[in-house]
């Protein structure tokens, strides 16, 4: 049996991290996953997460079994978070998931079994693995457009247009904020307009949302999801902690879904919690726990978003501090999306074989789309990116 297997396509992100790894040059610089990195390049452990997890270790006296949907103080406690509200909680199911990812593909799974013939519609371009699992599950996929690469912005009119054409009853996934892998994202006049299409057009938006906190600060984050979740009949809502919480191994995410009314809430419940059942049983609950302690005590909590402040902020200087130093580089503004972009990510724009370049010749890895980690750089390595990419673009 097993020899019928053949070599599965690689995840372009992780073999990158592969790459990176087996690169011996002491100097090579690391801008690929999407994982947040301090100026001195580890990925910290966040204070309140310590204080969580020695506060755990003291009180939690069995590792028995939570529940299928883990802990419901997980979800309200994510409600809160995410949708603050935004829609009356008799309307909301919620199951924890591993992770962002275990959320996404549970999202599909239902949407295959309410819907098996929809299609779903993602970004182009998208993270690599929405595509992945979509078709993994056999589903129907199509593209709607999303970047203009030219100006590095938001192809709005060509997004709406694709939105508005959608059929009712398709699903279209949608990133909460901080686009991956473009990084660019849209306004919230912009916003509107798309909900307004997907009010007219009956197409059922499904969130990923995985990087709340990282790029204008936790409320205007989550402001795109809220307006979707209170203004449109139903949606689902795929949230992570990885990234957020930094706690990226202990896979903790959440499937949220907004029924049309409270009467089909029961049933959204059960069908998310035998998902759960069938594909892993009971969801971690390590993280999400370590999330619902911080979230529910007011000194952990200000401790968790005054560190999570500081990510951001320090991400958005080294935005300005690459799209400065391109600036003077290369005597144009090409380079000026960098600074209003906002997330992990942003795709350069440059081509493969220019990526292929600055990584054989300067040991900078990043994405083949050209998407950068900001959280790989720092104030020293900075100039050393911009300076081989003004070498590149010459
Ligand atoms: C990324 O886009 O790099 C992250 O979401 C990590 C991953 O799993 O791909």
């Amino acid at each position: 049996m097993l020899s019928n297997l053949t070599a599965q396509p690689q995840d372009k992100i992780l073999a990158l991290m592969g790459a990176y790894r087996a690169d011996p040059r002491l100097d090579k610089i690391d801008l690929g996953v999407g994982v947040y990195k301090d100026a001195t390049g580890t990925t910290p452990i966040m204070r309140a997460i310590k204080s969580a997890e020695q506060l755990l270790w003291q009180v939690q006296e069995t590792k028995s079994y939570v529940g299928l949907a883990g802990d419901p103080a997980f979800s309200a406690a994510m409600y809160d978070l995410v949708l603050d509200g935004a829609v009356s909680a008799d309307r909301l199911s919620a199951v924890a998931t591993p992770g962002g990812t275990g959320a996404v593909r549970q999202a599909l799974e239902l949407i295959k079994i309410a819907s098996p013939k929809t299609t779903v519609w993602l970004s182009n371009p998208t993270w690599p693995n929405h595509p992945s699992i979509v078709k993994y599950l056999g589903m129907t996929l199509a593209e709607y457009r999303y970047f203009d690469a030219e100006n590095g912005a938001v192809d709005f009119d060509g997004m709406l247009a694709d939105i508005k054409a959608i059929p009712p009853g398709d699903v279209v996934l949608l990133h909460g904020c901080c686009h991956n892998p473009t990084g660019a994202n849209l306004t919230s006049e912009q916003e509107d307009q798309i909900i307004a299409a997907l009010a007219t057009s009956g197409a059922i938006p499904f969130v990923d949302i995985a990087y709340q906190g990282f790029g204008d600060g936790l409320d205007e984050d989550a402001r795109f999801t809220r307006k979707i979740a209170s203004q449109l009949p139903e949606c689902l809502i795929a949230a992570s902690c990885s990234k957020n919480f930094g706690i990226y191994r202990e896979r903790t995410g959440i499937l949220m879904a907004i029924s049309p009314s409270a009467s089909l809430q029961a049933v959204t419940q059960d069908n998310m919690a035998f998902l759960n059942r069938q594909n892993f049983s009971f969801p971690p609950d390590h993280g999400a726990r370590l999330v619902t302690m911080i979230l529910g005590d007011d000194s952990l909590r200000s401790t968790w978003a005054t560190e999570l402040e500081q990510t951001r902020l320090g991400m958005l200087g080294l935005r300005q501090h690459l799209s400065d130093e391109l600036r003077q580089r290369t005597h144009s503004d090409r380079f000026d999306f960098l600074a209003t972009h906002r997330g992990m990510f942003s795709r350069l724009g440059v081509s493969a074989e220019a990526v292929e370049t600055i990584r054989t010749d300067f040991g900078i890895y990043m994405i083949g789309d050209s998407r950068i980690n900001i959280a790989g750089l720092n104030a020293q390595t900075v100039p050393i990116l911009a300076n081989a990419l003004a070498q590149i673009t010459k």
